[in-house]
């Protein structure tokens, strides 16, 4: 049997954490044959709710649920772990500008990357999903100068699953027909899905479908998936954030399948002209537990304009914290 491996998840008492924590413990996210110890972090009012959720985990009888702590201190539940899902964040009020939600989750991201910066381990990975997502996650790795900033990413597999799953129902195919999409950007509405390498059953994607259904459908279709489900279900997507969650750490983990890739927002190391430093969504490959930006694919105008509206974005959120980033 393997060492257990520690799992932190942040807003654990959350609609993602509540799909996304029975995942995880059942070994979908690390292997059917990796034992984990989840150490799960709220604020200190919604304690009460996490043990709710804790009692539900045990009944559950998971084989590789090797233990569960509670904490609202992030010190406490980010010690010594391996894997760390900042899921809990601030969400929007009422009459609350967009930089005041920067500002708040600001506050709450540069704890969170100091603590992990003390006490997890030297390899922690890090995936944000509360939103900003890219910006969040640039500020907690700011604050962690002692950690690898690669180890710090954000979540654009959400995207990345929708627009599979757009392009599969327009080419009456199946999700796993799709290959070599891209979400490039941000985790928000200027994001760019790109169906320009696409294949679908190993034909190129561009030549199934009409360019007009593309621009004037797909793209904002995917872009405004998340306003659509809260419409439609009264509810912002939950269950599917936290299976796509449980995607890019397994890939991440365990590696992308060969001659796919996925796409997963991360420190930009100049890759295609985008400002380094940046947490863009890039076209990645994972092996041994590292990730790799796909290079050489050709951009083309169109392309290049969408790709510098969601950098311009990023950059725009970065100046706003600039402040608060040490
Ligand atoms: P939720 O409101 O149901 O749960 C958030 C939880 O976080 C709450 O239980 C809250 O008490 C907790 N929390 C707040 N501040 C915290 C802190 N400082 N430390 C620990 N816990 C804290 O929200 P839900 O639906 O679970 O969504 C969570 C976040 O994920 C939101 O920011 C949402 O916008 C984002 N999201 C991101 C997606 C992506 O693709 N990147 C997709 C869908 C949602």
């Amino acid at each position: 049997m393997k060492a257990p491996m520690r799992v932190a998840v942040t807003g654990a008492a959350g609609q993602i954490a509540y799909s996304l924590l029975f995942r995880v413990a059942s070994g979908d996210m690390l292997g059917k044959d990796q034992p984990v110890i989840l150490q799960l972090l709220e604020i200190t009012p919604a304690l009460d709710a996490l043990k709710g959720v804790v009692m539900e985990l045990d009944d559950c009888a998971f084989p590789l649920v090797a233990g569960i702590t509670m904490s609202d201190k992030p010190e406490e539940a980010f010690k010594d772990v391996d894997v760390a899902l900042l899921v809990g964040a601030r969400p929007r009020g009422p009459g609350m500008e967009r930089k005041d939600l920067l500002e708040a989750n600001a506050a709450i991201f540069s704890v969170q990357g100091k603590a992990l910066n003390d006490v997890a381990s030297r390899d922690v990975k890090v995936l944000v999903v509360g939103n900003p997502a890219n910006t969040n996650a640039l500020i907690a790795q700011r604050n962690a100068p002692d950690l690898n900033p690669a180890n710090f990413t954000a979540m654009t597999r959400l995207d990345h699953n929708r627009a599979l799953a757009q392009l599969a129902a327009k080419t009456d195919a199946h999700t796993t027909d799709v290959k070599q999409m891209i979400i490039w950007g941000n985790h928000s509405a200027t994001q760019y899905p790109d169906i320009s390498q696409a294949t679908v059953k190993g034909q190129a994607a561009s030549g199934l479908v009409a360019r007009d259904w593309y621009e004037t459908d797909f793209i904002p279709t995917v872009q405004q998936r998340g306003a659509a489900i809260i419409k439609a279900r009264g509810a912002s997507s939950a269950a599917s954030a936290g299976s796509s969650a449980v995607d890019h750490v397994r890939d991440w983990v365990l590696g992308t399948p060969a001659g796919d890739w996925v796409s997963m927002a991360i420190p930009s190391d100049g890759s295609y002209g985008i400002e380094k430093g940046l947490i863009y969504s890039f076209p990645v490959t994972c092996k041994n537990g590292r990730y790799e930006i796909v290079q050489g694919l050709d951009i083309d105008d169109f392309s290049r304009e969408r790709m510098s509206v969601t950098e311009q974005e990023l950059r725009e959120e970065r100046d706003g914290v600039a402040h608060l980033l040490p």
